[in-house]
């Protein structure tokens, strides 16, 4: 029985101060239950060793990066590498986010070499694929959330595949406080669930977590996670408020 991850996405948010006082917060305030695997929070780089020393006495939180270069060192001004964020300690990183996709035009190719490098480091992926409402409209969704995980992360091997989340990300959710209604959610997380299945394995299928993304917040979580293939949240805006966020975690908790 999957338990459920609740990740949050600071993007770019908070000044030091104000990313101390939410990892603070969230460190004093959340509890693990026997429901809750982790909580997993992505703060911007230079918070993220401040951010896990706040977090250290929970080992159910874990810290982890927003993003990673395809590159693995070398004359890449502005870019940080998966060795450089495995040896701050960190474990985890996201990639593939919407926005990475559209604002710094990260195609397949590009995600496919991320996803190896975070393997080759053994960092956790929290891989996020999601279609456009262009794409939902014209009933695409499913082959465009398909083509994001067979270009860039089902040629992962079936033993590097147990470091991989999937988080489903609907672009027209993610900051809109339009939420995919469960049976939205749940069709795709099903759906994801089956072509995991059908390219590696039913354990490996029924192991793998899914995250929904998109204005996941307090009032929704329950009703999200609540559903079959759904197993916790990737979230945004509602993570950068303790409380809100805390109230998430109690949900998680069951
Ligand atoms: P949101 O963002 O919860 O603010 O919609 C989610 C995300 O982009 O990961």
């Amino acid at each position: 029985m999957r338990k459920i991850i609740v990740a949050g996405n600071w993007k770019m948010n908070l000044s030091f101060e104000e990313a101390i006082e939410l990892s603070k917060a969230i460190s004093s305030g959340a509890d693990g239950g026997e429901n809750l695997e982790s909580v997993l929070l992505f703060p911007a780089y230079p918070y993220l060793n401040a951010v896990k020393e706040q977090s250290a006495e929970k080992s159910f939180i874990h810290v982890g990066a927003q993003n990673i270069a395809a590159e693995s060192s070398g004359a890449f001004t502005g870019e940080v590498s998966c060795e450089m964020i495995k040896s701050m300690g960190i474990d985890y990183t996201l990639i593939g986010h919407s926005e990475r996709r559209k604002f710094f035009v990260e195609t397949h190719e590009i995600l496919k070499l991320k996803v190896d490098l975070a393997i080759e480091n053994n960092l956790n992926s929290v891989f996020c694929c999601g279609e456009t409402l262009e794409d939902r409209k014209s009933g695409d969704h499913f082959k465009i959330v398909e083509a994001q995980l067979v270009d860039s992360l089902f040629h992962v091997s079936e033993s590097d595949f147990k470091n991989v989340i999937v988080a489903y990300e609907p672009v027209w959710a993610i900051g809109t406080g339009e939420t995919a209604t469960c049976d939205q959610a749940e069709e795709m997380h099903a759906f994801i669930r089956k072509i995991v299945k059908l390219n590696y394995s039913e354990q490996i299928a029924s192991n793998l977590h899914i995250l929904y993304g998109g204005s996941c917040n307090a009032s929704n979580a329950e009703e999200l996670f609540a559903q079959e293939n759904i197993d916790g949240g990737l979230i945004g805006g509602a993570s950068l408020k303790a409380d809100v966020f805390l109230s998430i975690i109690r949900i998680a908790n069951g």
